[in-house]
């Protein structure tokens, strides 16, 4: 597998035909092997014969995530069991985990996916690709390694965490491009300079940065911190994992999603509604060629909007500003964390290491951010005055700043947690 897929560069036509074709047939596939779709298509008096034209799929029902639970831990599979060569699993806060499963040939769209994911943003058979994202039940960490073999890549399986080994491996392996949570390749950022070692001195030439949202500000932190390009790659694990979506690195403009196997819509999470391309609503996803578990209108809750291809024909969304569930309500104001990390990154003076707290204060929320200041700055009350000032006028509350020491903000090994909220018991 090298270059590009023809489906890539394909018309809307053809890919719509495709979609169309493929979608009867995952209609058809849950409908017939999965009792839960079975179950929810009856009540809702729909078939999959009912599906003549890719706009129909709005009278099928959704998909939760408290389906997964519901189902725990196989009971979403379509194929029997020992046709699964693969489970994954996401950890979940509170509860059961959720759990997904591939067939052998599931397992192979996924590295295809990842692969062209890979090869959108630069990366060629021969690069030497260093994985940090997690291995084990999380998705990231295989994900992206079947993925850079498959586009003939050598793969440094490392994992997350051990950041001292990190750096070591990246400055004795030189290895092209680092697959890795944002948040914690600023982590190893800072161990580079701890050790007294310049990032944009090493190896690396592309990053490929997803599983939490990011901002265009981080990326322009990550790039000239490593001097490298950083690209955004999006998936989660009930639809396959990392890979659903990735962004090109000619254009920068937000991930393509690979819509010849995941169909998009935008919904109004209020109403259920399928709302435009272009209007900002919560991603649901269909897939279109998942043998071991197909999800069927899979609400994501994460928030964004579809917009037409660019740098490949295939539609692209906007980077993830929220989840549904990181959404603060202060004093009726909604508030997500990329807003105020927009803010952080514009002032040089400030790390991009920060977290929000959120206190009910007698009646009233309180949110307070805490951000770490960079070495070498002091005195910054007149720039926490100014965040202060910026997050009231541009999203609407009011903040108590907090200039934290460097490194006084735990490192995240994986994804970051920015919001602790204290108002919940
Ligand atoms: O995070 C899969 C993945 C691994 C994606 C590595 C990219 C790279 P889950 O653990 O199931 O799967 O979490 C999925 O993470 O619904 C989003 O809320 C968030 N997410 C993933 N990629 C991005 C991104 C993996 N590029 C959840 N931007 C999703 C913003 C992202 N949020």
């Amino acid at each position: 597998m090298a270059g590009l897929h023809a489906i890539e560069t394909a018309s809307r036509d053809e890919i719509a035909a495709l979609q169309l074709e493929r979608l009867k047939w995952s209609l058809a596939h849950a409908y017939k092997n999965i009792p839960h779709y079975k179950k929810t298509f009856d009540a809702n008096g729909v078939h999959p014969d009912d599906l003549n034209d890719l706009s129909d799929l709005r009278v099928f029902p959704f998909t939760a995530k408290d389906d997964l639970r519901a189902n725990y831990p196989f009971g979403l599979f379509a194929v029997p069991r020992d046709q699964v060569v693969r489970v994954h699993a996401s950890s979940g806060t509170t509860g059961k985990p959720t759990v997904v499963g591939y067939t052998r040939k599931d397992i192979d769209v996924w590295a295809d996916m990842v692969a062209r994911s890979i090869h959108a943003s630069g990366g060629r058979s021969g690069d030497m690709v260093h994985v940090a994202y997690g291995y084990g039940l999380f998705t990231g960490g295989l994900g992206a390694h079947y993925g850079a073999e498959k586009l003939g890549c050598t793969v440094i399986p490392v994992s997350g965490g051990a950041t001292e080994r990190q750096v070591q491996l990246i400055q004795d392996f030189k290895p092209d491009i680092i697959m890795v949570t944002p948040s914690y390749l600023l982590a190893i950022a800072d161990e580079f300079e701890r050790q007294g070692l310049d990032p944009c001195q090493s190896s690396l030439r592309i990053g490929i940065h997803g599983a939490e949202p990011w901002t265009n500000e981080m990326r322009r932190e990550i790039e000239s911190r490593f001097d490298m390009d950083a690209v955004d790659i999006y998936g989660l694990s009930e639809v396959i994992g990392p890979g659903v979506a990735n962004e090109c690195i000619e254009t920068k403009d937000g991930p393509h999603i690979w819509e010849d196997h995941f169909y998009p819509e935008i919904i109004d999470p209020g109403t259920g509604e399928v709302l435009p391309d272009g209007a900002e609503g919560e991603l649901v996803f269909t897939t279109l060629t998942k043998e071991a578990m197909p999800v069927i209108r899979y609400r994501t809750r994460d928030l964004t909007r579809l917009k037409p291809g660019t740098a490949r024909t295939m539609r692209r969304m906007d980077r993830i500003r929220g989840r549904t569930d990181d959404m603060m309500i202060i004093r009726g104001v909604n508030v997500f964390p990329s807003q105020i990390e927009e803010l952080i990154c514009k002032d040089p003076r400030l790390a991009p290491h920060y977290c929000l707290e959120i206190r009910r204060e007698g009646a009233l929320d309180e949110l307070t951010v805490v951000v770490e200041r960079r070495a070498g700055e002091a005195d910054l009350t007149a720039c926490a005055a100014g965040l202060g000032r910026d997050i009231k006028s541009l999203i609407g509350v009011s903040a108590k700043i907090d200039i934290a020491e460097p490194l006084a903000i735990e490192r995240s090994q994986g994804k970051a947690k920015r919001v602790f909220d204290f108002r919940k018991k």
